[in-house]
C-alpha cells in the first residue's frame, strides 16, 4: 500500500477490484457476519418504523418529524450501499467489485454522507426557531421553507460529489486491484491507482472542509443560542419540552459528527487501516441503528405516538 505503480509497466487495465473486509482468519469474518446482519436489519426496520409512525400519525406531521423522516430515508440508503455488498464478502463470497460498482458505491455513500450533514445542520436550525423565536416559528419554519431546505441538501450532496466521481472515474488503475476495506473508501482505493491523484485528494479535502465548516457552523450557532435561550426559561413545562425535543438531536449530531470527522481529517499512512474500518463500521451500521433508538426513548411525542399505533393494531 502506498507504493506508486509507474504508468506502462503493465499496461492491463484492472476492471475488478477485491474487497479484503477483515484481515484475520475467516473464523473471525463468519463471527462478524452475524453481528453485521442483525445490525443491518435493525437499522433498516427502525428507520422504517419511524418513517411508518411519523407518516401514519397526524400528531407528528410537523417538520421536525418532516425533517427526521428524511433522516431516516436517508439512513436507509447509506447504510444500503455498502452492507449488502459486504455482507456475501464477509462469507468469502463474489469478493470481487467492479470499478463501475465501486465508483457507484464510493459516489452514493459520500453524497448521502454529505446530506446527513446538511439535514442535520436544517434539523438545527428548525429547533433553534421553534426554541427561540416560538410565536414566529409557523410564519419562519413552514412546510414549504422546510421542504425547499430539505430539497436543497438532497441536490446539494448529489452536486457536490459529482466533481471529484467525474475525476475518479478518469484514473487509470494498473496494479494490484486488492481494497483492503469492506467498502470502497476513497483513502484505500486511490492508494491503487497509477495516475496522479494529488488533484483528487485536494478535491475531496476542500468538500469535506466546505461541508463539514458549513453544516457544523449553522448546527453549533443554532445550539448555542438554543442553551443560551434554555438557561433563561423560568417555566419547568416548557424547559422540559424544548430538553426532550433538542436533546434526541443533538445526541444524534454528536453520534455524526465523532464518527465522521476522523475520516475526513487527511488520510495519513501512519493511521492504519483498521482503524479506519473500525470508525466507518460506527458511521455507516452504528449510527442508523442508533438513530431511531434515540427518538424513540428520549422523545415523548415519538413514543407516545408509538404507544398509540401498537394499541390500533
Ligand atoms: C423531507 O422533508 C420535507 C420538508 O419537511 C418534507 O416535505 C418531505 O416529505 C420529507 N421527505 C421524506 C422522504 O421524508
Amino acid at each position: 500500500m502506498g507504493e506508486n505503480y509507474q504508468v506502462g509497466q503493465n499496461e492491463t487495465r484492472v476492471q475488478e477490484f477485491i474487497l479484503l473486509t477483515f484481515t484475520g482468519s475467516l473464523h473471525l469474518r463468519i463471527f462478524i457476519f452475524p453481528l453485521f446482519l442483525i445490525m443491518y436489519i435493525l437499522a433498516i426496520s427502525g428507520n422504517l418504523a419511524i418513517i411508518i409512525l411519523v407518516l401514519s400519525n397526524g400528531r407528528l406531521h410537523t417538520v421536525m418529524y418532516y425533517l427526521l423522516c428524511n433522516l431516516s430515508f436517508l439512513e436507509i440508503w447509506y447504510t444500503t450501499t455498502t452492507i449488502p455488498k459486504t455482507l456475501p464478502v464477509l462469507l468469502g463470497r463474489s469478493q470481487s467489485i467492479s470499478f463501475t460498482g465501486c465508483l457507484l458505491q464510493m459516489y452514493f455513500s459520500y453524497s448521502f454522507g454529505c446530506i446527513e450533514y446538511f439535514l442535520l445542520a436544517i434539523m438545527a436550525y428548525d429547533r433553534y426557531v421553534a426554541i427561540c423565536h416560538p410565536l414566529r416559528y409557523n410564519t419562519i419554519m413552514d412546510i414549504s421553507l422546510s421542504g425547499k431546505l430539505a430539497v436543497s441538501s438532497w441536490l446539494g450532496g448529489f452536486i457536490i460529489l459529482s466533481a471529484p466521481a467525474f475525476l475518479i472515474a478518469r484514473l487509470s488503475f494498473c496494479g494490484p486491484n486488492v481494497i483492503n476495506h469492506f467498502l470502497c473508501s476513497v483513502d484505500a482505493w486511490i492508494v491503487l491507482s497509477c495516475s496522479e491523484t494529488h488533484a483528487i485528494e485536494m478535491a475531496i479535502f476542500l468538500i469535506a472542509v466546505f461541508v463539514i465548516f458549513s453544516s457544523f457552523s449553522v448546527t453549533l450557532l443554532s445550539y448555542i443560542y438554543i442553551v443560551s435561550t434554555i438557561l433563561h426559561i423560568s417555566s419547568t413545562n416548557s424547559l422540559q419540552k424544548a430538553f426532550s425535543t433538542c436533546s434526541s438531536h443533538f445526541a444524534v449530531v454528536v453520534i455524526w459528527y465523532g464518527s465522521t470527522i476522523f475520516l475526513f481529517v487527511k488520510p495519513s499512512k501512519s493511521r492504519s487501516l483498521e482503524t479506519t474500518k473500525t470508525v466507518n463500521i460506527l458511521n455507516i451500521i452504528v449510527t442508523p441503528v442508533l438513530n431511531p433508538f434515540i427518538y424513540t426513548l428520549r422523545n415523548k411525542e415519538v413514543r407516545e405516538a408509538f404507544r398509540s399505533s401498537l394499541h390500533l393494531k
